[in-house]
């Protein structure tokens, strides 16, 4: 049997609620199907329009064995365009962000203008045809202050997915805000494992104690469904939604994304240990409350985020292998909030920071353990672990469908 028809057996074969077989988490062939049928084709957060506020500010990413420049041109759009050369291939962005008039290939000096198209190529004739050799594009979309590439040749709608989510997020003007820090850290275990710990909130009290002081842990916030039966969440949507900050749980029907917004613990503001606000200035001139508690938007595969009154948290997640996962943090303040006056960095970064790093241990602590020959897949709890289901389950349908051929998921959005 091929390695294609190992996974769909397994995928067919698996056991509802239950952890995955050994080798999604641990097999670099069943790593790569995940890059060519997730990875490559799917829409991917990539990072903040805030982040290339200027004409030829750039950053690159890495997918797999792509790699991508996303760069803002002179007309203001944000482009996404393959970083390798149409001379020979080479990597034309060697930095990971920065700003250019133009974009230059290192090797021999091959000139790209911002959008991509070739305007110069040092002596290769008279009648060589430089339109026919511009940087190749990726799809990209920005919806509420959020970048997403596509790999796919034909990529998938991303109309629905901006429907949703930008009623919750164009309020914070995300577009306008600026990053006051980030960091990138390398998870030893598969993108999956990343995913589960992240949607559960199970494991919080033992590993999280600076975040549990203002972040339920109740499966209602973490979970996927049942938000709508919790009269306390139910009231703070009521709440929001009377000054304009839409609220309601909402998820598409192939359960890749969702938004909602959740309350706080103890009325907190922020994710600080105290729970008052970390930044002095609100993250949006247009939101004018404190008390919002949290905004939470989550995306298969890329990323999960955490939006305030005073600041926003945002990571995306990045395969590096089949047990190597780079997850980045940036944390969003008001454009006009100056460091050291409107907020203290080391208290702004505090809480996440630490439970990254909690987060990092106990992914590690779990990838080491399935290693073992003795690993089985087991029981997730019904109770604590409806997001992980959630997650597996989004997973497993996905990636037989798109094993078996059997057509793209349905990415219709429900209100
Ligand atoms: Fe880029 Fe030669 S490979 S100019
Ligand atoms: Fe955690």
């Amino acid at each position: 049997m091929d390695i294609h028809d190992e996974m769909l057996a397994r995928l067919r074969n698996r056991k509802p609620g239950f952890s995955l077989d050994r080798p999604f988490y641990i097999d670099p062939a069943y790593y790569q199907l995940d890059l060519e049928h997730v990875w490559y084709r799917d829409w991917l957060f990539v990072g903040h329009d805030c982040e290339i506020p200027a004409p030829g500010n750039y950053f690159t990413v890495e997918v797999g064995a792509y790699s991508v420049i996303v760069v803002r041109g002179d007309d203001g759009q944000i482009r996404a365009l393959h970083n390798s050369c149409r001379h020979r291939g080479s990597r034309v962005c060697l930095e990971h962000k920065g700003a250019a008039a133009k974009l230059v290939c290192p090797y021999h000096q091959w000139t790209y203008d911002l959008d991509g198209s070739l305007l110069f190529a040092r002596q290769m004739g008279d009648d060589f045809d430089t339109s026919a050799f511009g940087l190749k594009s990726v799809a990209c979309e920005a919806a509420g202050g959020y970048i997403f590439i596509s790999l796919a040749k034909d990529p998938m709608d991303f109309a629905p997915f901006r429907a949703m989510m930008e009623p919750f997020f164009l309020p914070h003007r995300l577009r306008e805000a600026k990053v006051a820090f980030e960091s990138t850290i390398i998870e030893k275990g598969n993108w999956k494992l990343v995913w589960e710990n992240n949607r559960e909130c199970y494991h919080c009290a033992a590993n999280h104690p600076e975040l549990c002081k203002t972040f339920p842990e109740a499966p209602t916030v973490t979970g996927v469904s049942g938000a709508q039966d919790d009269p306390e969440i139910v009231a703070h949507w009521e709440k929001c939604e009377a000054i304009g900050l839409p609220s309601a749980f909402t998820i598409d029907e192939s359960g890749q994304y969702r938004v909602t917004r959740v309350p706080l613990l103890r009325d907190a503001i922020s994710y600080t240990i105290s729970g008052r606000k970390a930044v002095q200035m609100r993250l949006s001139d247009n939101v004018h409350m404190d008390r919002i508690g949290s905004l939470l938007l989550y995306h298969y595969p890329t990323t999960w985020n955490h939006i305030l009154s005073d600041h926003a948290v945002t990571f995306r997640v990045l395969p590096i292998s089949a047990t190597e996962t780079a997850v980045t943090t940036k944390w969003l303040v008001h454009k006009d909030a100056v460091e050291g006056i409107d907020y203290r960095l080391d208290e702004l970064i505090h809480v996440w920071t630490e439970t990254n790093d909690q987060d990092r241990r106990i992914v590690e602590d779990n990838a080491r353990g399935i290693q073992s020959p003795a690993y089985q897949p087991g029981p997730y709890s019904q109770i604590h672990e409806g997001g992980v289901i959630q997650f597996i389950n989004w997973y497993a349908e996905f990636m037989e469908k798109r094993l078996s051929g059997s057509g793209q998921p349905s990415l219709r959005s429900v209100a």
